[in-house]
């Protein structure tokens, strides 16, 4: 595998999901591949999880790992061709990159949408120019438009916790304060669409995902309709995806409290599992209620990023 960023990338997900609870059972077995292999995570953007988990599944695969915090401590970087550099950017990603691929062998990268511009997150224009220019296979770490280490975790997760064996699973939009990008619910669309379960997505109107993303899932406008008989629930915010409204693409446009998973939501699905990506907004995504519930799966899905990025790097070494 040169490149992680979407579903299709794993191949067959039985297989994949086998290999995560292979990897599960003994997650040191395969540490000879990593051997003399280093592994670079470039951070746009701030993280806990991403960072911890992925940092530990290379060094359960044997890696040496480096991580680099672009805005703390590296040259502020220029990422836009044609541009006079007279401004405080010292280095230009097209220098800047080739010269991290010098000293790695697979680099993972995070780098946020900017809102800027929808056409430039949509068309992933950072993580494209580390494909294009490292020399090095590339797998996300949350890019403008995907998380796909989170979804594969969360796949892993409704995987381990499902009662039945095709799950009603609902994806729901919650209020936030501040606009959120919309990587976390479009891969988890992705993923839950590659996946054998029942799908639905619930969120205010204005909030539409790109189709690419939603696929074949059942829309619901109705939040409480579409947590009727739910096993596991989703919470998520996002800003607006710009799909009928390109002026609106990155604003917030509604922060209705009637949206916060709360226990009368919950007192309608199945005895849903809960789950959120984690970092979250007490009481504004999830009540403090739901959250510290028997229900709530949000620790072990995190657990579940290790698993995750260890599939995803040993398939990259295996490759090598
Ligand atoms: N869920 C997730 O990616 O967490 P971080 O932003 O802390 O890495």
């Amino acid at each position: 595998m040169r490149v992680f960023q979407n579903v299709q990338d794993l191949g067959d997900l039985k297989t994949a999901l086998a290999e995560a609870f292979e990897v599960k059972k003994d997650r040191f077995q395969f540490q000879h591949l990593g051997k003399n292999k280093t592994a670079l995570l470039i951070f746009f953007n701030n993280s806990l999880r991403t960072r911890l988990s992925t940092q530990k599944a290379a060094m359960n695969l044997g890696m040496n790992v480096i991580v680099l915090d672009v805005n703390q401590g590296a040259w502020k970087l220029e990422t836009e061709r044609g541009v006079i550099m007279d401004s405080d950017k010292s280095e230009h990603l097209l220098e800047a990159i080739p010269v991290m691929g010098s000293y790695c062998d697979i680099i993972g990268v995070r780098s946020f949408a900017t809102f800027e511009s929808r056409k430039d997150d949509y068309e992933e224009k950072i993580l494209n120019q580390f494909i294009k220019y490292s020399g090095k296979p590339v797998f996300f770490m949350e890019s403008a438009t995907v998380h796909p280490l989170q979804s594969f975790a969360d796949l892993i997760t409704i995987e381990e916790y499902k009662k039945t064996a095709r799950p009603k699973v609902v994806l729901s939009w919650a209020p936030h304060p501040k606009a959120l990008p919309q990587a976390v619910p479009n891969s988890f669309a992705q993923w839950m669409n590659a996946a054998d379960v029942d799908f639905v997505i619930t969120h205010p109107e204005g909030y539409e995902l790109d189709p690419m993303f939603v696929g074949d899932a059942k829309v619901e406008y109705d939040q409480m309709k579409a947590f009727e008989g739910a096993d596991f629930i989703y919470a998520k915010n996002w800003s607006c995806p710009g799909v009928t409204r390109p002026e609106d693409y990155g604003k917030v446009l509604s922060k209705d409290m009637s949206w916060t998973v709360d226990e009368a939501h919950m007192a309608v699905t199945n005895n849903a599992y809960f789950m959120h990506c984690l970092p979250v907004r007490r009481n504004m995504i999830v009540t403090d209620d739901v959250i510290e519930s028997p229900q709530s799966l949000v620790i072990p899905e995190a657990a579940n990023r290790e698993i995750s990025a260890t599939v995803v790097l040993k398939r990259m070494l295996e490759a090598l």
